[in-house]
């Protein structure tokens, strides 16, 4: 399973990318907004460090609009994926997009028909937003479960990128739906690391080391 981070902050993802377990970022307008800076020289910077995988969403609302800024993103490094929203407008991008060659993410999908519709157009990525449906009082994880055997139902080629994690259990949850990717928040992949027992554990191994006669 691919784990990508949600954000825009290059400190937090170098910080996770020296780690060796980020397999990609994914950032959307608010997430840049967030920064205070220019969206392309995060991208530049991000991609520079050697990620595979970098999501850049485009803003326009028509397809035209989406293709002129998906066709400008692409050309600034070969790991930029494309992000579209789930709207008619989308579809027909991504459509012609996916045709060129880029790597489209289709976001914003809060259904497994929406997701069916961009498996069927090539997105490369399907990201349907769970947290934003748990909050509705909708099990998100369903969603992702229904997707998953779709996909495998029509051996879809597109990729399952589950976003809006919010904690753990949903990373564990899509792992065992068996989901391509999460991306998740810095501070919800430093909590996949850490353990209070293997601190414990690590405390107690290095005070007994004490104990070991040295020389
Ligand atoms: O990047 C899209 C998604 O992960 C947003 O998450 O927490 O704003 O619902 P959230």
């Amino acid at each position: 399973m691919k784990l990508f981070l949600d954000t825009a902050s290059v400190t937090e993802i170098r910080t996770m990318w020296e780690t060796g377990i980020l397999d990609g970022v994914t950032t959307n307008p608010t997430l840049v907004a967030k920064e205070g800076r220019k969206f392309e020289d995060v991208l530049r910077e991000v991609c520079a460090l050697g990620v595979p995988s970098v999501s850049a969403e485009v803003v326009g609302t028509t397809t035209d609009l989406m293709l002129t800024e998906g066709r400008h993103l692409r050309e600034i490094h070969p790991s930029i994926y494309v992000k579209v929203p789930m709207t008619a407008a989308g579809l027909k991008a991504t459509k012609i997009l996916a045709s060129e060659g880029t790597r489209v993410n289709m976001t914003l999908v809060f259904s497994a028909n929406q997701a069916l519709l961009a498996a069927k157009v090539g997105a490369a990525y399907v990201s349907p937003f769970i947290g934003r449906l748990d909050d509705q009082g909708q099990d998100g994880m369903e969603l992702i479960d229904d997707i998953v055997t779709i996909y495998e139902n029509y051996d879809y080629a597109t990729e399952v990128l589950v976003a809006s994690v919010r904690h753990p259990v949903h990373v564990l949850e899509a792992a065992k739906i068996g989901a391509d990717i999460a991306t998740m928040p810095y501070a919800v992949m430093e909590k996949l690391v850490q353990h209070p027992l293997t601190d414990l554990g690590l405390a107690r191994f290095l005070k007994d080391w004490e104990k070991v006669p040295k020389g």
